[in-house]
């Protein structure tokens, strides 16, 4: 096979990742943009994660946020909820690649029992931060603490916002 062949089948694979970025917005209800890393640090900071905690990152995407974690902290239980299988497979592959002991779910985030969390980040558009909200306010059996990167809950008061990076801390407590 000559160059001609490689070149031709680089330009194929790349349109068709391309398209795929493109229209897994469409397809599964939003697209990707991976958060920042200064800010993922920052996120990490200002969730405070304890040893044998159980943490989610709700739309995991390619799996920044969860290996980032299960790096810095191997005991914590580290989970990625991802609806777009592509990016399911590639979180996967490079988990088991680096020997991380995270886990990512193909699921739809708002359909998914979330009541053992004890930490979750997002990086959501604003539709899916307000379900999110009613369903950890009706769903929660335990403290949850939220830290959200861009987009608020609009009905609840964060309890800490760093504006400089834009992220949101909110604490979720049961109903007595
Ligand atoms: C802006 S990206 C954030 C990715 C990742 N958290 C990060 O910071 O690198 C949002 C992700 O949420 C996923 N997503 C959107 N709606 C979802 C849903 N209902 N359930 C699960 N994942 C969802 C998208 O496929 C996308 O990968």
């Amino acid at each position: 096979m000559g160059i001609d062949f490689y070149i031709s089948l680089s330009l194929v694979i790349s349109l068709i990742l391309f398209f795929y970025i493109f229209l897994s917005g469409f397809i599964f209800g939003a697209g990707y943009e991976p958060t920042p890393r200064n800010v993922v640090n920052r996120m990490i900071e200002l969730a405070e994660l304890k040893g044998d905690e159980t943490v989610y990152d709700l739309g995991s995407g390619f799996g920044r946020i969860i290996i980032e974690i299960s790096k810095r902290y191997p005991n914590i239980k580290c989970i990625g909820i991802e609806i777009d299988p592509l990016k399911v497979a590639w979180t996967r592959f490079v988990l088991r690649r680096n020997r991380l002991k995270a886990i990512v779910i193909r699921a739809n985030l708002l359909k998914y029992d979330l009541r053992n969390a004890d930490v979750i980040f997002t990086f959501l558009y604003p539709g899916l931060m307000e379900k999110l909200g009613k369903k950890l306010l009706s769903e929660c059996t335990k403290k949850v603490r939220v830290v959200s990167y861009y987009h608020e809950i609009p009905f609840i008061r964060p309890v800490l916002i760093d504006h400089r990076h834009r992220i949101f801390v909110y604490d979720f407590y049961p109903h007595s």
